[in-house]
């Protein structure tokens, strides 16, 4: 496996003609991540080359917000990395992907970019778009693989790709969970034991509503005011819980809700310190 810094001795390790998967993070890595990697292994096959980059993207943290502590562990992710089968990981550092001030940047539709995280983090997606835009023009892969458990992010560039017409396929991984349903994120490394042991009923409360909506309840400001009331009841802080079209996640209207419109719910919360999100299909 390579490990390269610059952009330069990245397209030199790249070049040829070898299709290219590509899984973006931000590193500290876990089982979800690496489920991604063995996904754009299945797709590109033997013949291809899977590409992971590690960088903690300035951009998209919010001056209050986590970018300071957030783990940086290149090694130990490296060393994930090669058993996983990874060809090439790209970590270059900020002064690599960012030598000027970034005055150029992607700006995604406020319809889709300014509700649910968006709303409460002020200018994250634009952050997101930015630096993946630039990582797709380092990596020049074929295909992209993103995890469903940052569901808004990958619509947000799902619209992106196919709005700037990129020669990229977005792939969609499942959420992995721990054997309790916590999904896995990297932040659930800053919970304490009390609050792993609580972190669990982010998705049962999710479970909960998908069981409200699928046995035909309708009243779905009632049914995330109730969600939240849970939650605020158990000690969190939710920022929202709310039930959307899986395609544009707007509100679905009682036609929509009638006809069956595929559904997903939605939830970020905070406990303690520690903000996480997570989704379900409905
Ligand atoms: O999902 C993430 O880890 C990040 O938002 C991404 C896509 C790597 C961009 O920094």
């Amino acid at each position: 496996m390579n490990v390269v810094h610059s952009i330069r001795d990245l397209r030199a390790v790249l070049a040829g003609r070898a299709p290219i998967a590509f899984v973006p993070t931000m590193g500290n890595l876990h089982e979800g991540h690496l489920a991604l990697v063995d996904l754009a292994r299945q797709r590109c096959g033997t013949g291809g080359r899977v590409v992971a980059s590690i960088f903690v993207n300035r951009l998209q943290f919010a001056p209050h917000e986590d970018f300071d502590r957030y783990p940086r562990t290149l090694e130990a992710d490296c060393r994930l990395l090669e058993a996983r089968g990874c060809d090439v990981v790209f970590a270059p550092d900020e002064a690599e992907l960012y030598p000027e001030p970034q005055g150029y940047k992607v700006v995604p539709p406020p319809e889709l970019a300014d509700i649910l995280e968006g709303a409460f983090r002020p200018g994250f997606f634009t952050g997101v778009c930015t630096v993946v835009m630039k990582l797709f023009q380092c990596v020049r892969p074929q295909l992209a693989v993103f995890g469903k458990k940052d569901y808004q992010q990958l619509m947000v560039l799902r619209g992106m790709v196919r709005q700037f017409a990129l020669p990229i396929d977005v792939v969609a991984g499942e959420t992995s969970r721990a054997d309790d349903g916590l999904a896995l994120s990297s932040r659930n490394g800053y919970l304490d034991d009390a609050e792993r042991a609580e972190a669990v009923n982010l998705s049962r409360m999710l479970h909960t509503v998908r069981g409200h909506v699928r046995g035909g309840d309708c009243e779905l400001d009632a049914v995330e005011r109730r969600a939240l009331e849970v939650l605020r009841e158990r000690g969190w802080a939710p920022d929202y819980v709310a039930v959307r079209c899986r395609h544009d996640l707007q509100v679905p209207d009682a036609a929509q809700l009638a006809a069956g419109e595929p559904l997903v719910a939605l939830a970020a919360a905070k406990l303690g310190r520690t903000r996480l999100i997570d989704n379900l299909e409905i």
